[in-house]
């Protein structure tokens, strides 16, 4: 075959082939139309492949030089938008090696020695995947900035803590933002740890086998600065763990962001009215002229579903491969493609919206004057005086109760009502009754009170310099 054929036949695999294949058929078992976006770490592995069977004296070091320099110019096509992917070819494998042998001739066609598509791709989208991690994890930590700085800046406001969402004690709202620090800070980490398994090499496992070349495989992962090479062929070019692995880091991600997006969106009806979002994230309705609806809240927590679908969708994918690679695996790239953008443009879009987050105090703290949010203060006031916790829960419940049928919170009483449930009740319990007497009397490492609140802070400050 002479050295252009390979790119004008319309099937890139073999002469074995007798029957053309419908344009179904073509459409249905080609992937270039989206695993295109793997062509820079796909050019990668190729150069990195290239170079190591050089070193090898597999290639000519003038084979090399025109591997190198066609993979390069492929580079800069594609970069500008000329070059011309085609559906005969399959996917981004075939169309770069068939447009590389276009350019520079038989060298071209020596690039596949001791390689197969089933390492290719496998180390193609582990490459992409880590760039994608480490983007991810930058952008985990801007939101967790975003919320650090809010939680500072809030840490005296005080909003009702909900158990089973009914009002049990006030909380700072800065401590509440924080406890979404803590889980994005979780969140970050356990992408990084992912990172380390995506971060190896399989490529040297060709099909399935190994190859019989003498292939360096610890050079080419130094090269692509992978920590470890794959040490099963079989393993290698079929297990798919890595990217199920990071899909439920995503899914993890995005169940931390659909929480939020509840409370946001619940904290934003005229029931709770305890912030404002900045319009620039909120939409109107095309009938109700007074509407605001917190469109991109209840949007990330719709998206959080199909990012958990995907997740769902690449376990299912594995479940019942035999080994070693089956062309099942091609499924694997549009559900992660579409977990990386969902999860990037929901934590951009989401570091940009709370950082316009404004709380509203007096609605907070009328609601949580509103459900006895201090009972549970008034309880360890009176253990604190010496009466067992059981019985200082019963006493309470009985003031609780009187309060409720006057319609007053519990700290509208009067000092003589309130001594009438315990004589050892004194004027110093309207310290522990009040909201902020609540809030510092929580001055436990992980507590509430604005002094934990802020020691939080700075921490976290520190943590994400
Ligand atoms: N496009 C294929 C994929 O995404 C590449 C590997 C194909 N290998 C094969 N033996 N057909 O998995």
């Amino acid at each position: 075959m002479s050295d252009n054929q390979l790119a004008n036949k319309s099937q890139a695999w073999s002469a074995l082939f007798s029957e053309p294949m419908s344009d179904l058929v073509k459409r249905y078992t080609a992937s270039v139309g989206f695993d295109q976006r793997l062509w820079r770490a796909d050019i990668a592995g190729s150069l990195a492949h290239a170079e190591m069977l050089a070193a090898q004296g597999i290639l000519s070091a003038e084979d090399h030089a025109a591997i190198q320099r066609g993979l390069n110019d492929i580079a800069a096509e594609i970069e500008a938008g000329q070059f011309e992917w085609k559906l005969d070819l399959e996917d981004v494998h075939l169309n770069i090696e068939a447009r590389l042998t276009e350019r520079v001739g038989i060298a071209g066609k020596r690039l596949h020695t001791g390689r197969s598509r089933n390492d290719q791709v496998a180390t193609d989208v582990r490459l992409w995947l880590r760039g994608e991690i480490d983007e991810i994890a930058g952008l985990l930590t801007a939101l967790q900035r975003v919320l650090v700085e809010k939680a500072g800046e809030h840490a005296d406001v005080i909003l009702p803590g909900f158990t089973h969402l009914q009002v049990a004690q006030p909380v700072s709202f800065g401590h509440h933002l924080l406890a979404y620090v803590e889980m994005f800070a979780r969140d970050a980490e356990r992408m990084l740890d992912v990172r380390k398994r995506v971060n190896r090499l399989p490529l040297g496992a060709a099909a399935l086998a190994g190859t019989s070349y003498p292939l360096d495989r610890e050079r080419v992962a130094a090269t692509l600065g992978m920590e470890a090479v794959c040490q099963n062929s079989l393993d290698a070019v079929s297990d798919r763990d890595f990217a199920i692995e990071f899909s439920a880091a995503a899914s993890l991600v995005m169940l931390h962001i659909s929480r939020l997006s509840e409370e946001l969106i619940l904290w934003m009806s005229q029931n709770f009215g305890f912030i404002t979002l900045p319009d620039a994230f909120c939409t109107g309705s095309s009938i109700m002229p007074q509407k605001k609806n917190p469109d991109v809240p209840e949007l990330a927590r719709g998206k959080t579903g199909r990012v958990v679908g995907h997740l769902v969708g690449l376990v299912t994918l594995m479940k019942g491969q035999p080994l070693a690679y089956n062309k099942d695996n091609q499924e694997d790239k549009e559900p992660l493609f579409d977990t990386v953008d969902t999860l990037k443009d929901t934590l951009r879009i989401f570091a940009d919206m709370l950082a316009g987050l404004a709380p509203k105090p007096e609605a907070m703290r009328a609601a949580a004057l509103r459900g006895h949010a201090t009972a549970t203060d008034l309880a360890d006031y009176l253990v604190k005086k010496g009466l067992p916790f059981r019985d200082a829960h019963e006493v309470v419940a009985h003031a609780v109760k009187t309060a409720t049928a006057k319609g007053v919170d519990l700290a509208a009483l009067s000092l003589d009502e309130l001594k009438a449930f315990d004589a050892r009740v004194e004027a110093d319990v309207f310290d522990v009754l009040s909201l902020e007497g609540s809030l510092n009397a929580r001055n436990v490492l992980g507590g509430t009170a604005p002094a934990q609140v802020r020691a939080q802070v700075a921490r976290h400050r520190t943590r994400l310099a």
